[in-house]
C-alpha cells in the first residue's frame, strides 16, 4: 500500500490519520461531557489536563493532517448518483475539519485568557492578563462547535451507508 494518496483511493497516512482522530474523537467528545458533570476536585483536575493533552494533540494531527492533504491528490469521487452530490461530500468534509479546529482552538483559548498556562509539547505558553469574559465566551464556542461536530458525524456515517446500500458503491474501500 502506499503512503501517498492515488486518483482513486487515499494512501497510508491519509488513512491512518482518518482513522486515529475517529478513535480519539469517539473517547474526547463523551469524556468531555463526562468531565463538566463532575465535582471539582484533585481528580476532576488530572482529568481536565488529560483532556486537554488529547485536544491539543487532535489539533497538530489535524494541521498535520491538511498540510498532508493539500501536498496529496485528492481520491476522486466514484459517485456521481443525484446533482450537488459531490458538492455535499465536499462540504461536509470542509465543516469536519472546520469543527475540529474550532473545538480545540477555543478550548485552547478559553483556558488561556482564564490565565492558564498550557503545555504545547514544544514550549508553553500563557496569556499575561485574564479575561473572564472571552474566556466564556469561547467556552460556549467549544460546546456549540461540539454538537455541530457530532451532527457531522451523523451525517457523515449515514452517508457512508448510503453509499453501501442504495449505490452500491463501496466507498469505504477508498479509506480502508
Ligand atoms: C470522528 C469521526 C469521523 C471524522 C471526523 C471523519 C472525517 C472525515 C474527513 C474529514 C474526510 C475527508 C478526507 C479528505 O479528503 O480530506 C473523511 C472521509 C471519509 N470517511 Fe470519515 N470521518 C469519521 C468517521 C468515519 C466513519 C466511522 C466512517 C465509516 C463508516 C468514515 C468513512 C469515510 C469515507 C468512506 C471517506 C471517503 C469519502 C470520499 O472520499 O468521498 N468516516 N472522513
Ligand atoms: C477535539 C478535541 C476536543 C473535544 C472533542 C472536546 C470536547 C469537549 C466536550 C464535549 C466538553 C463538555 C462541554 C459541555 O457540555 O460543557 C468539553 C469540556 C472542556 N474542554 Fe474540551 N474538547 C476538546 C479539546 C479541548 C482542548 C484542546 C482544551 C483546552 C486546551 C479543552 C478544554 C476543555 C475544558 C477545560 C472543559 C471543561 C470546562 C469546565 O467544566 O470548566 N478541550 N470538551
Amino acid at each position: 500500500m502506499k503512503i501517498i494518496n492515488s486518483n482513486n483511493e487515499y494512501g497510508l497516512l491519509a488513512k491512518l490519520f482518518h482513522w486515529v482522530t475517529f478513535i480519539v474523537l469517539i473517547a474526547q467528545i463523551p469524556f468531555g461531557f463526562y468531565l463538566v458533570g463532575l465535582e471539582f476536585s484533585d481528580e476532576r483536575i488530572e482529568l481536565e489536563n488529560i483532556h486537554i493533552i488529547i485536544g491539543i494533540s487532535v489539533l497538530y494531527l489535524t494541521i498535520f493532517r491538511l498540510i498532508w492533504k493539500f501536498l496529496n491528490p485528492n481520491p476522486t469521487s466514484s459517485a456521481n448518483a443525484f446533482k450537488g452530490q459531490i458538492f455535499i461530500a465536499k462540504a461536509n468534509h470542509f465543516l469536519l475539519y472546520i469543527s475540529i479546529l474550532l473545538i480545540t482552538s477555543s478550548g485552547v483559548l478559553k483556558k488561556l485568557y482564564m490565565g492558564e498556562e498550557l503545555n504545547f509539547f514544544l514550549f508553553k505558553f500563557g496569556f499575561k492578563e485574564t479575561n473572564f469574559k472571552l474566556a466564556d465566551t469561547f467556552y460556549q464556542i467549544h460546546i456549540y462547535s461540539n454538537y455541530l461536530l457530532i451532527s457531522l458525524i451523523v451525517l457523515h456515517i449515514v452517508a457512508v451507508i448510503v453509499h453501501h446500500i442504495i449505490f452500491k458503491d463501496k466507498i469505504l474501500k477508498k479509506i480502508t
